[in-house]
């Protein structure tokens, strides 16, 4: 796929995945809907999903793949290093990175990706592929793009569940 294809492929993205959240209303569907959609998008990934933050651990969210490692102790690993560095980590070799949790010993390029709610880490989206440096400056720009969209409406859903617990 060529870039202008690679592009076009996340806007459509972006559209349908603003679609599908912006009718949902619980947060564990919005992340599994999330991780389907992503996984179906975002062509020669093995493993697409969410890792939640709680307390100090990484707990396995709702994900597309292979089983995988739970929980992950945050100082560990790829997902760890992006959340303690708050930002998104792309991997080009996965097997060159100290810390690096094979959890799919065919996985070699990863990117994962910070989610942030009213500023604080919440959890990160974690995209594995088993081709070398399959992640690049345009996926990262877009993921991060979705990953805004995501934070916007696990936001708004927690908001709703504030105002219904008070009524
Ligand atoms: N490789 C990750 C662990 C999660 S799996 O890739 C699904 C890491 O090093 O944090």
């Amino acid at each position: 796929m060529n870039l202008i294809n690679k592009k076009n492929n996340y806007l459509n993205l972006i559209t349908n995945i603003e679609n599908l959240l912006n009718q949902e209303q619980y947060e564990l569907s919005l992340l599994a809907n999330a991780a389907s959609l992503i996984k179906e998008y975002v062509l020669n990934t093995n493993w697409v999903g969410f890792y939640l933050l709680k307390d100090n651990l990484l707990i396995l969210g709702p994900f597309q793949g292979r089983v995988a490692c739970n929980p992950i102790i945050v100082g560990s690993g790829v997902c760890s290093h992006s959340v303690l560095q708050k930002e998104t980590i792309v991997v080009k070799d996965v097997h060159k990175f100290v810390g690096h949790i094979a959890c799919d010993e065919q996985t070699n390029s990863e990117i994962v990706v910070p989610i942030f709610i009213n500023n604080r880490i919440y959890g990160v989206l974690d995209i594995d592929s088993k081709s070398f440096n399959r992640f690049s400056k345009l996926d990262k720009y877009y993921l991060e793009q979705i990953v805004g969209i995501i934070s916007s409406h696990i936001k708004r859903i927690q908001l709703q569940s504030e105002v219904k617990s008070l009524i």
